[in-house]
């Protein structure tokens, strides 16, 4: 095992600030930005292209850190592919699977938008249904009576979260699995808030959507995408570009194989080799230590938050790992995120991109504490005393 404290010393903002906004994107490591460095200065040009020595590096490192990635998740590096976020995971998968009009597509109301705005809109356009279910306030927790009579024999694909990115709740992905698998169904799990936090195995989903930026500790603009292998025959990607069109001839495409068919476009070299070096740390510390650390430090949080007069926690039975949503009484979330910005203490507020969890629990947005396996007391214990000024003041006037 790595030694975690020398890993902890090696994030440059953290100096700087208590930062709880890990949902939204990770802290970036030292030996991140050093990968990054190098792959630019030293083989900064394409991949997969130039027969040249640099070009040849720079395929061989991408291959690298395909391979990093891929065995860091238990997966075949065939069944993964590069892109840019989960969002562009996403479309990948949708284009590709030849929907149409008496097709359905289940997802819930837990969903962040890039798994719901998709799907919506190009359901307007190819004419398949979409089914919305509803969660339990109280768990954060997918109607599962409702979804399962949602699943029926037209539907093509069930699309939901793993850990709410809003609610933080974690979803009962392994059951929800077995009931689409029973109709026929795929699963295309987004685990935008979970990979690299939660010891899962996300290899028996049909696909997963998942940022390198956030628990895989890359830098902003990377994006993985797994496709079970058994599944990739029965795809048509149309996503395509450079690199995943093999050729074309007259009017017909023939795109590339798997897994640079889901890879169009310049692919993010330096991110990419940065992705690789941060899943090295996290493969330095283990994942089961990540999931225990961060699973106690949000434990900490909930407690504290709950013992201060004027706190309310959304989903408060909820199985959360790494997110704890909030409202203060009296004061406007935004003003609760900018007087602890004012204190060095980095929160998210809104309705992070998940309209439809605030319109069904009818909020106008929440608070948002987000940890990280870097996060430590001390930071957990500079929040609470931060928020407890904050409700005794609020309080007193
Ligand atoms: N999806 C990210 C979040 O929840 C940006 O904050």
């Amino acid at each position: 095992m790595g030694d975690l404290e020398e890993i902890l010393r090696g994030f440059p903002l953290k100096e700087r600030w208590v930062y709880l906004d890990n949902a939204a994107t990770s802290l970036k490591h030292e030996r991140v930005i050093r990968a990054m460095e190098r792959a630019l200065r030293e083989f900064g040009v394409n991949v997969g292209r130039g027969a040249h020595p640099p070009g040849e590096e720079a395929t061989r490192e991408f291959e690298r850190a395909r391979k990093t990635v891929a065995s860091f998740l238990g997966v075949d590096p065939e069944c993964l592919s590069f892109t840019f976020n989960t969002t562009t995971s996403i479309h990948a998968v949708l284009c590709a699977l030849n929907l149409g009009p008496g097709d359905k597509v289940v997802t819930t109301a837990l969903e962040h938008h890039s798994n719901l705005s998709p799907w919506l809109k190009f359901s307007e356009l190819l004419g398949f249904e979409v089914e919305i279910v509803g969660f339990d306030p109280e768990t954060g927790t997918v109607d599962m009576s409702r979804l399962e009579s949602a699943i029926d024999d037209r539907t093509k694909v069930v699309a939901v979260t793993h850990e709410s990115n809003a609610l933080g709740s974690l979803q009962p992905a392994e059951e929800i699995l077995d009931l689409a698998e029973e109709a026929g169904a795929y699963v295309l799990l987004d685990a935008a808030q979970s990979l690299g936090a939660v010891d899962h195995d996300f290899s028996r989903y049909h696909f997963v959507a998942a940022p390198g930026h956030k628990g895989l500790l890359g830098p902003h603009g990377t994006g993985v995408l797994y496709v079970r292998e058994d599944v990739r025959e029965e795809l048509e990607p149309r996503l395509l570009g450079g690199g995943s069109t093999d050729r074309v001839e007259g009017t017909e495409v023939v795109p590339s194989g798997f897994p640079h068919v889901f890879e169009s476009g310049t692919p993010n070299l330096p991110g990419v080799v940065g992705l690789a070096e941060g899943v090295r740390i996290l493969e330095e510390v283990g994942l089961r230590r990540i999931e225990r650390r961060v699973r106690r430090l949000t434990r900490r949080v909930v407690e504290g938050l709950m013992d201060l007069d004027g706190v309310e926690i959304l989903c408060p039975e909820a199985r959360r790992v790494t997110i704890v949503p909030f409202i203060v009484e009296g004061m406007d979330h935004q003003e609760v995120g900018r007087e602890l910005g004012e204190r060095g203490i980095c929160v998210r507020t809104g309705t992070h991109c998940a309209t439809l969890v605030f319109e069904r629990l009818g909020l106008d947005g929440c608070v948002r504490a987000s940890l990280a396996f870097y996060n430590d007391e001390s930071e957990v214990e500079e929040f609470l005393r931060a928020m407890e000024e904050l409700t005794r003041r609020g309080s007193s006037s």
